[in-house]
């Protein structure tokens, strides 16, 4: 027997994300001051409070070609001429959402030639998940449970968008996210806090480089802080009604993490916190943001967050807003303007000290500087990089669309299809579609270069494949259906292209029923009375409640958006020139009535565990149980789990402790594993969840070979926040796993003494 060892060591695979790190706590450190700066507090002792103000004011780029135009204000409508006039006033400290390195130059000559302080300009834009080239949404790429992936995207987006005339991007959006409903799912990991720190780190390096002041790096933006996530009902902007406790052990520590990678801006969430929005919330943006995550970057409040202070009913007029958002510790305002209409006026009337103003001013400079804009302020200006770099990614986006995308079921070894001689019809409102490749947060894609599904099959298939739409993608389609059940019964297999549109998910798009539209489901049911073999390949920005024919279909994959290369990212794995690898960063539930649903829930008092039901903990409509679980995605070759084993049976707080088990590949083809480490107390002082993700080993496994793969666990991978929001570990019993997904392999024990 071929038998291989295989350590935590070897296959994190550039994850960056220690336990030790997951959860904030330490309470009562000192804001991490930095060394005074004598170029900025000169620069900062000659400005004027309008200057002042003016670096703490960024705008939509009306002047630039490619800005996106949702909502237009009066204050996006400036003309050009206005926009030199604030520049070379200093009343703005950049803009955001335009592209294009010329006007960028020219606006930049008046920054540093006209305006008094030479206070270059910062470009900014929402580059989530790719620019001209996109990659899978975030969430999809979560699916691949590989930072090292992450940070190759997100550096490729860094180098095509700093060649296009941006210096920071508005990501990653770092929010866990346990509710489906909630639209904003697809923009982040998905709901686990320890995936979410590992790609939150990963995204950050990738965006920033080696170095900040280089000339491709992209400075991050970890956002939202916090907890938009937790948005009760999933309704996007409402309330988060979570403990502090939640707060510290769930929400925050992928932004620890992002700081940690080094990303020196943070965006102020919408939401509120226990009744405070976070805009306005001195204590999440000073106390815990720069005291105890020792935070050393800026603030930048979301789309006129700080305005919304007034809607909430926090702040009685705008002026109040600002100076609550101010005072709270919110640097920069984003598109508002209330900042340089309101914070002048409130120094002068002695309601706002100067020294609180000039503290965000100071901030501000110094990621002006970090990025070397004070030295180059033409950096990631350039227009020879600008022609050069654009597109260049292509291949990357297909390796990170097949390697995003998660197999939920393949009855009888549908997949992989094969080549040649079989007519194949692909169905559905997605399959020739290109402009749903991208997922919402894409404004700057280039859709025309998009690989549809069809594109991506036809270039194997050529005259085997039939293409119907069937039905839109929220309503039928006149005679649709009927050309789908007789292009699926002229076929061998059919290919059944359904889901979301872009606008189905993103900011704004939270839905109450996540099941597909009706359209969808009555094409998807005539279908299958054909009973013809059926694949469906899914596109979405969130879990879906699959049911009937989509449930009952042979394969199913999860494609989410996967970006420029869809199609032939799809058509790799649908002819299996590589396997499905990718796993559920969210739980798919049974029904939508079961969200928010989330695989590290705690126990109740009576949990289903068995078949009797009477009296448990689950619906009469449905069981606890998700349909497809966190992390659960299948491959193409047939891998079986041993038991996992304990090293030993007790540890010392200071010991280590060995977790290993051994996967063997039983069936003929090669598999890629991605082996996931999780944990439960068995009893703690506060009730902790069911089971916990604490790391994960990517394991190629050859056919007849078995594997060792093995975790190392130290009271840090423990450690859960208290209620005196310290984070440490009790001493107990735990049962730890090496499975395949959250809710598969089996347990071994293990106990921890108090020292
Ligand atoms: C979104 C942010 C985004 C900002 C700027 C807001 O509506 O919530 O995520 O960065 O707009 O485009």
């Amino acid at each position: 027997m071929n038998v291989t060892t295989l350590s935590r060591r070897h296959f994190l695979r550039g994850s960056t994300a220690t336990t030790a790190m997951l959860a904030v706590a330490n309470p009562g450190l000192a804001e991490v001051k930095r060394p005074a700066d004598p170029f900025i507090e000169t620069l900062i002792g000659r400005m004027t409070l309008e200057e002042k103000v003016g670096q703490l004011s960024i705008f939509q780029d009306t002047a630039r070609t490619g800005n996106l135009t949702l909502n237009p204000t009066p204050a996006m409508l400036a003309s050009l001429d206005q926009v030199k006039r604030d520049i070379a006033a200093g009343a703005v400290s950049g803009y955001f959402n335009g592209l294009g390195v010329a006007r960028a130059r020219e606006l930049q000559k008046v920054a540093v030639e006209q305006s008094k302080h030479k206070v270059p300009l910062l470009f900014a834009a929402d580059v989530i998940h790719g620019l001209r080239t996109v990659f899978p949404i975030p969430l999809g790429e979560a699916a691949s449970f590989d930072p090292e992936l992450a940070r190759r995207t997100a550096r490729a987006a860094a180098v095509e968008a700093t060649s296009q005339g941006l210096h920071w991007t508005f990501a990653p959006m770092v929010d866990v996210a346990r509710d489906q409903r909630w639209g904003r799912v697809c923009e982040g990991s998905g709901e686990d806090t320890f995936l979410g720190a590992t790609m939150a780190a990963a995204r950050v390096k990738g965006f920033q480089g080696e170095s900040l002041r280089n000339e491709d790096s992209l400075l991050a933006c970890a956002k939202h802080f916090a907890a938009y996530g937790a948005v009760e009902g999933g309704m996007d902007y409402n309330q988060a009604d979570i403990s502090e406790l939640a707060l510290r052990q769930i929400h925050l520590p992928p932004f620890q993490s992002a700081f940690d990678a080094g990303a020196l801006t943070t965006m102020a969430s919408f939401n509120t916190i226990l009744g405070v929005p976070s805009t306005g919330n001195r204590y999440l943006l000073t106390e815990i943001l720069r005291h105890q995550m020792a935070f050393k970057g800026f603030v930048i409040s979301d789309y006129n967050g700080d305005a919304e202070l007034v809607e909430h009913g926090y702040a009685e007029d705008e002026a109040d807003a600002a100076l609550k958002a101010i005072s709270a510790g919110c640097d920069m305002s984003l598109q508002s303007g209330l900042y340089r209409k309101h914070v002048p006026a409130l120094v002068r009337a002695g309601k706002l000290k100067v020294a609180v103003l000039d503290e965000a001013v100071r901030r501000v400079l110094h990621v002006k500087k970090a990025l070397g804009l004070f030295e180059n302020p033409y950096r990631s200006l350039d227009e020879r990089r600008e022609k050069a770099n654009i597109r260049q990614t292509v291949t990357l986006a297909r390796e990170a669309g097949r390697k995003s995308c998660v197999m939920l079921k393949n009855d009888s070894a549908l997949l992989p299809l094969p080549k040649t001689g079989k007519k194949i019809a692909l169905i559905g409102p997605f399959g020739a579609d290109k402009a749903n490749c991208t997922g919402a947060w894409a404004g700057f894609g280039d859709i025309q270069t998009c690989v549809p599904l069809a594109d991506g099959l036809r270039a194997v298939l050529g005259d085997n494949l039939v293409v119907v739409k069937g039905c839109a993608v929220e309503k039928p389609l006149e005679g649709g259906i009927d050309a789908a059940v007789a292009a699926a019964k002229a076929a061998d297999v059919v290919i059944l292209a359904v889901g979301e549109s872009n606008a189905m998910s993103g900011e704004a798009a939270s839905r109450t029923d996540i099941s597909l539209p009706a359209s969808q489901l009555q094409l998807a049911e005539a279908v299958a009375a054909t009973g013809k073999p059926t694949v469906v390949v899914l596109k979405h920005g969130r879990a879906i409640a699959l049911s009937g024919a989509l449930k009952k279909a042979d394969a199913i994959l999860c494609a989410w958006f996967l970006g420029s290369e869809e199609g032939n990212a799809l058509a790799d794995l649908i002819f299996g020139d590589h396997a499905p690898q990718g796993r559920l960063p969210v739980s798919f539930p049974q029904l939508p009535g079961q969200e928010p649903y989330y695989y590290d829930h705690p126990s109740s008092g009576r949990p289903q565990t068995g078949k009797d039901a009477s009296f448990k903990a689950r619906y009469r409509d449905a069981s606890f149980e998700a349909l497809y679980p966190f992390g659960f995605g299948l491959t193409y070759a047939q891998l079986a789990y041993g038991d996992t084993s304990v090293s030993k049976p007790f540890i010392s707080k200071s010991e280590k402790l060995l977790v290993s088990v051994s996967i063997k590949n039983t069936g003929t083809v090669a598999g890629h594993e991605v082996a996931q480490l999780y944990i439960r107390y068995k009893s703690a002082s506060i009730v902790q969840p069911i089971r916990q993700l604490k790391g994960f080993q990517h394991v190629d496994i050859n056919p007849g070979q078995t594997v060792n793969v093995r975790f190392e666990i130290s009271a840090a991978d423990l450690a859960f926040v208290h209620a005196d929001f310290e984070s440490v570990a009790d001493p107990g019993k735990f049962e730890v796993w090496i499975a395949p997904s959250a809710a598969a392999g089996s347990a071994a024990t293990f106990e921890m003494s108090a020292r």
